[in-house]
């Protein structure tokens, strides 16, 4: 690794889709020492046999977490995906709490884009307050505001290709959709190099709506689509069931 920024390098959420490619990118890298925090540490065996300190941790219960970030260092907290109400926060506090008595250096956190009061996303508040909470640790912080993955456009694309329209609630609401890969990149590069405390926006090179969309799902399929806006409404809801 060329910068002078020493490890060890904590992952949370290390099982899942974005934190096993954040790992990768670290290990390419050598972004270490390496610790991988998960709630199945059984699943990461094959991390351990590669030289990776996997430890077991769980934000629903605090006793877990002061082994977990044992020893301190750089510490990328993977927001999890309970979306339950009150539970996300609850846990994301409980991850913060201990990363401070941890005296871990370092937190860069996974949060959304632009989770403001105005948000319509009802899981927004999380995001918000979670930032503010680590915030008040005083420690230094890069805020990673992730827009939507890219990815999740294929579960709908691969629906869309089969019954010729895509369906989305959005009307004409547009988004920079990154994919996954990207934001463990700016996860991986921030927990290496960054220093004071910063907030990013992840996103694609441009805002995207639907009808943009549907025109590179028909270009790819070979195949004209259009989209329906009106999605969610009863009508719309019965040409799809039929
Ligand atoms: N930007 C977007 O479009 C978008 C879409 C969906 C989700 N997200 C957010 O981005 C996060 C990562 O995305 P992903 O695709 O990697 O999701 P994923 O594959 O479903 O992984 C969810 C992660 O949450 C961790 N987790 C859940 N409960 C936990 C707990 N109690 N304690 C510690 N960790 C816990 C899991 O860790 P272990 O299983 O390893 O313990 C897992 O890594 C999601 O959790 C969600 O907050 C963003």
């Amino acid at each position: 690794m060329s910068n002078a920024i020493k490890g060890p390098f904590i992952v949370t959420g290390a099982s899942g889709q974005l934190g096993s490619q954040v790992i990768e990118n670290l290990l390419a890298q050598g972004g270490e020492p390496l610790v991988a925090i998960t709630r199945t540490p059984e699943k990461l065996a094959a991390l351990r046999a590669r030289g990776v300190d996997v430890r077991a941790g769980d934000f629903n219960d605090p006793t877990t977490l002061g082994k977990a970030f044992a020893g301190g260092g750089r510490l990328l907290i993977i927001s999890t995906d309970d979306l339950e109400p009150g539970k996300r926060l609850a846990a994301h506090r409980n991850a913060i709490a201990a990363a401070q008595e941890a005296g871990i250096s370092h937190i860069v956190y996974t949060s959304l884009t632009n989770p403001d009061e105005s948000s319509p996303i009802t899981f927004a508040a999380d995001h918000r307050e979670s930032e503010a909470l680590i915030k008040q640790t005083g420690i230094p912080h890069t805020i990673l505001r992730n827009c939507l993955y890219a990815d999740l456009l294929l579960m709908s694309g691969a629906q869309a290709i089969g019954t010729g329209a895509l369906y989305a609630a959005a009307g004409d609401g547009k988004a920079g959709y990154v994919t996954r890969a990207d934001c463990a990149r700016a996860a991986a590069a921030a927990l290496l190099s960054e220093t004071g405390s910063t907030l990013r926006d992840i996103t694609g090179p441009e805002a995207v709506g639907h009808a943009e969309i549907a025109a590179i799902l028909s270009q790819v399929a070979g195949k004209e689509m259009g989209v329906d806006k009106t999605w969610g409404s009863s009508s719309s809801l019965r040409s799809v069931l039929r």
